[in-house]
């Protein structure tokens, strides 16, 4: 990408922290860094995946990033312009559908809702134009959220995400709550949706294999921090950072998975994010750490085949293929 190229995403030292209670009366006080110095673009038309286990700070940075929370330092431009400039711009899409949609509206209601500016004539044409564009059945219309299955409730969110037109839409573990074959038929439907529209996504999901699904490129996320980001048809080749091994190795196989790895077990718990660290934050639970890593911080650097890692020695823990059923390992 040059450097003259207009981002539908752009932004850089993002930092989000919440103040927590003092556990002693006359204690510190203790501050949580849940999104400790992000810098991340997404072009038009692209998928930004963001992956990592519970807690990492997906959903913090995710609601930075479209404007519903304030980041405490860093700078967030959309289509070129400051965050916030444009209304309309962003639209998001989250877990749990029913929960986002308005019990008492009809469906042709809840997605007309998203239409104001709209005469009523053009309003009801546009909500038969989106419901086809995400393949629900216009006799659903006059239905209500209850009538309707998740994966057509998602459908009906999804709607209502593209009804404006948006540069950037964010998906925060949109189709988590999903079943596996109706995940994969969202995830196609976003993909069409994406070429016809050119909105950027960011999707964000602890599950590696939806991730890589819609994607182009594929950020890890640890702690707060993106430790690896690579394009996501070559992110599993090559996976550097001990983290990302360490995710890719317990992603549940498939039978028809060729390549099915050992899966890595990580001791202990991630780190509290509120204690200074001094070094790498995965160092505790690094399989290949050296002394160097709990004295020296990491910083995001990128590599020769276009990979950015955040880690002293990449590319230095890698995965084993799983001995066959019945076979056990020497
Ligand atoms: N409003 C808040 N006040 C205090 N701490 C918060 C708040 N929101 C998030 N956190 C903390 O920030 C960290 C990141 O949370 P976040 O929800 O962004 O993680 P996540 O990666 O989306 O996790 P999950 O996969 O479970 O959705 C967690 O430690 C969480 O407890
Ligand atoms: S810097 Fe060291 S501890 Fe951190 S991920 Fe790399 S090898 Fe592991
Ligand atoms: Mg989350």
């Amino acid at each position: 990408m040059n450097e003259t190229q207009q981002f539908a995403l752009r932004a850089s030292g993002i930092k989000r922290t919440f103040q927590l209670p003092k556990e002693r009366l006359f204690g510190p006080r203790r501050v949580l860094r849940a999104v400790d110095g992000v810098d991340l673009h997404v072009a038009p038309g692209k998928t930004l995946g963001i992956v990592g286990e519970s807690g990492c700070g997906k959903s913090t940075l995710g609601r930075v990033l479209i404007g519903l929370d304030q980041a405490d330092a860093g700078t967030i431009e959309w289509n070129g312009a400051p965050a916030g400039a444009h209304t309309g711009t962003v639209q998001a899409v989250f877990q749990d559908p029913s929960s986002a949609l308005n019990p008492r509206l009809s469906i042709a209601d809840s997605i007309a809702e998203a239409l104001p500016a709209l005469r009523a004539a053009e309003r009801e044409a546009r909500v038969e134009e989106l419901m086809a564009l995400v393949d629900l059945d216009p006799q659903l219309m006059h239905r209500f959220p209850h009538e309707l299955s998740g994966g057509q409730q998602q459908r009906v969110c999804i709607a209502r995400a593209v009804a404006s037109d948006p540069a950037l839409i964010l998906l925060d573990e949109a189709v988590s709550s999903l079943d596996a074959s109706l995940q994969m038929q969202v995830i196609q439907l976003l993909r069409s949706l994406q070429e016809r529209t050119g909105a950027a996504f960011i999707f964000i999901s602890h599950d590696l294999r939806a991730v890589r699904g819609v994607s182009d490129w594929i950020a890890v996320m640890y702690l707060g921090q993106i430790v690896e980001l690579a394009p996501a048809e070559e992110f599993d080749d090559q996976l550097q950072h001990p983290y990302s091994v360490a995710l890719r190795s317990a992603e549940p196989s498939l039978p028809s998975d060729e390549f099915r790895p050992e899966r890595i077990i990580l001791e202990g718990d991630p780190p509290s994010a509120v204690a200074e660290q001094q070094g790498c934050s995965f160092a505790s639970r690094c399989p290949v750490a050296q002394p160097r890593c709990r004295e020296q911080t990491p910083e995001l650097v990128a590599t020769d085949s276009g990979r950015a890692v955040r880690c002293h020695f990449p590319g230095t823990l890698q995965l084993t293929r799983r001995a066959p059923e019945g076979v056990s390992a020497p």
